[in-house]
């Protein structure tokens, strides 16, 4: 297996110490956890989607274990501006602020709290929420107007978008448009399970997203259709468990990646990864960036 360098430069306006990300979603509800996350080797950190307002989310069930990875159908609880307190001691550490609304205006919003984020991750993408995520993450011209707004804040705007669409470039495209430094590819896929003991869905929300090793390869397709499309970068997210998964993603397209469900195996994950896959004599990773492209 080819090793890679450590990045020497910013990656889609962000001072990363490697690669790798923690995804929104996983561990990034308390300052402590990310925090904690970036001492066991997390090359930045992406907090839990925080809305315009505290919302509990679904009822339960809200996550449960299928081959191949994890259903979660969390419905984006947050505590919405308390957040801003949670991560203030996090100040000047590798932070992307992952925001959600159902407008744009509710998007500007958010972001105005959050003066000290590295940047932030646009959740255009949850798909099973109502009224928010991928339920307007599937237009175009939202995405795009999204995107114009929370712009205007001067920091780096990551957009994450949904596998869930006929054609996911024409979504990239929009998030380009409206000034997206980076497109996050890609959230969960909409997913569900029936109990055949009860005849009914498991989860209380009846559907919710699929991560982990099942999607990888939805998430490489998405990444080397987009690499095509945009010429701002790409992050990898989907079922990266291994350093062979983030080369791949690489030679796909994507600068760097989030890894989000493997943690629930092994906490140590990005140790682990960046062990196989660092070296000091490795080749600078935009070699192989959208290497696979013929
Ligand atoms: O429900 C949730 O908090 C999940 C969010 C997402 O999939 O983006």
């Amino acid at each position: 297996m080819i090793q890679i360098k450590l990045p020497e430069e910013e990656i889609a306006g962000v001072p990363l110490r490697n690669h790798m990300l923690l995804a929104a979603g996983i561990l990034g509800t308390t300052g402590a956890s990310l925090k904690r996350m970036l001492n066991l080797g997390a090359g930045g950190v992406v907090t839990k989607s925080i809305g315009p307002k505290a919302i509990p989310g679904h009822h339960g069930p809200a996550l449960i274990p299928v081959d191949g990875g994890l259903i979660n159908a969390m419905g984006l609880p947050n505590p919405s501006k308390d957040f801003v307190e949670e991560i203030a001691p996090l100040k000047g550490e590798p932070v992307v602020v992952s925001i959600f609304g159902g407008t744009p205006e509710e998007f500007g919003t958010v972001a105005s709290w959050f003066p000290d984020a590295a940047a932030f991750e646009l959740n255009l993408s949850c798909p099973h929420a109502e009224g928010y995520g991928a339920s307007i993450g599937v237009n175009p011209r939202v995405v795009r107007e999204c995107t114009e707004i929370v712009k205007t804040y001067n920091k780096p705007v990551w957009v994450k978008l949904t596998p869930n669409v006929t054609d996911i470039k024409i979504i990239g495209k929009a998030a380009e448009e409206g000034g997206a430094d980076a497109i996050v590819a890609v959230n969960t896929v909409k997913a569900m399970r029936i109990s055949t003991e009860l005849r009914r869905p498991v989860l209380g929300n009846v559907f919710g997203g699929l991560s982990g090793q099942a999607i990888f390869p939805i998430a490489v397709r998405s990444v080397y259709d987009l690499y095509d499309a945009v010429d701002i970068p790409i992050i990898g997210c989907g079922g990266i468990s291994s350093a062979d998964n983030v080369l791949e993603m690489m030679m796909a397209g994507a600068s760097a990646v989030e890894i989000g469900s493997a943690i629930h195996d092994s906490v140590n994950i990005f140790s682990e990864i960046a062990a196989d896959l660092y070296s000091k004599d490795g080749i600078p990773a935009e070699e192989i960036v959208g290497c696979a492209h013929v």
